[in-house]
């Protein structure tokens, strides 16, 4: 079975072929990082307008990379939410009137299952069950993964998410939008520890996260500290984030008894991050994997591949009728 997955849930156009037999075909993207970056944020019309712009020139693309054409096609995923609405509304309309046209199911996949599945497109890959660490602009959550739609709920962020703390910081400290990678490179010329920053909740008992008073904590410094001192405050914050990442993910393993975390999301490229884990893991006798680097951040291929999975689950097509979900939880997603 070939998939067609479209990913347009925000800011990056992504299209992809996922090949049940022969494994990820194909995939493109577009970001519009660079157009929405004088706005310090994105804007969901201008988002809207450009995905409607790229999805067919990189529905081309990738036929072409695979060297297929449509008709091979057996089936179209597409990312159903959460999302922006108008964002969302592009690739659904878009995947839907071309399942109609070749006459194959369309399939709504939800965002942050396609992260979620997105390590078992690596090699060496996943067995279930897992932990699994979802870390992006818009979710930072710790779940349990017993196999294809059966998620649950560890523990989430109560305020901002780690993406969110990384772009909110980077905008404090004047490295522009998004700034997550660019605050991460800033931070490798910083000395981590000659400032210490709050690690919020890493005590708690829980599983829940907080991340909005590092924020504060930062601005506070930032303000005291003159320009120099922007590296190492880089430093301390990205360490102050990897410390409470890493000892939740601990704390997960710990609390269900699993034995190999899974680390999803644009957060997960964090290098600091992903040697922090390596090293935990190393030390405790865990396994963690990781999806391939370009399919950290949101990417079509992480649609095809789950939408790919939903349909060999039994997953009915939408027929035609489809709506979005701009809000939508993990844990309402059947199995
Ligand atoms: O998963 P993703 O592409 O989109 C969402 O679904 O949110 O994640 C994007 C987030 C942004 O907040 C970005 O700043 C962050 O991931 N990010 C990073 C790194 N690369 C991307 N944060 C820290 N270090 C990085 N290397
Ligand atoms: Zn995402």
């Amino acid at each position: 079975m070939i998939v067609l997955g479209i990913e347009s849930s925000c800011d990056e156009t992504g299209l992809a072929l996922y090949d049940t037999q022969r494994g990820l075909r194909a995939h493109a993207l577009h970001t519009q990082a660079a157009m929405h970056a004088e706005y310090g944020g994105v804007v969901p019309e201008l988002a809207s307008r450009d995905h409607i712009r790229r999805v067919v020139p990189l529905t081309r693309t990738v036929l072409h990379e695979a060297g297929i054409t449509a008709t091979e096609l057996d089936a179209i995923a597409y990312t159903r939410g959460p999302g922006l609405a108008g964002a969302l509304l592009v690739g659904a309309a878009y995947a839907n009137a071309l399942a109609a046209a070749l006459r194959v199911p369309a399939v709504g996949v939800h965002h942050l299952e396609g992260h979620l599945l997105s390590p078992l497109l690596a090699t060496p890959r996943p067995d279930f069950p897992f932990a699994a660490l979802l870390v992006s602009g818009g979710h930072t959550q710790l779940m349990r993964v017993d196999g294809v739609g059966r998620y649950r709920m560890l523990g989430e962020t109560l305020d901002d998410a780690a993406g969110e703390a990384f772009d909110k910081t980077a905008q404090l400290l004047g490295l522009g939008y998004p700034g997550g990678p660019a605050l991460a490179r800033l931070a490798e010329h910083g000395q981590a520890y000659r400032y210490t920053l709050p690690r919020p909740m890493l005590a708690s008992g829980d599983l829940d996260f907080s991340f909005s008073g590092l924020k504060t904590a930062v601005l506070t410094l930032a303000r005291k500290q003159g320009e120099d001192a922007r590296a190492d405050i880089a430093a301390a914050f990205q360490v102050a984030v990897v410390d409470v990442l890493a000892g939740k993910c601990l704390a997960a393993l710990r609390a269900t008894g699993l034995d190999t975390l899974v680390v999803a999301g644009g957060v997960g490229a964090n290098r600091a991050l992903r040697a922090r884990l390596d090293a935990e893991a190393a030390l405790h006798g865990h396994r963690v994997f990781y999806p391939p680097l370009e399919l950290c951040t949101d990417n079509g291929a992480m649609i095809a591949y789950a939408g790919a999975q939903r349909l060999a689950a039994g997953a009915t097509a939408a027929d035609g009728r489809f709506d979005v979900r701009p809000r939508w939880a993990l844990e309402d997603l059947g199995g």
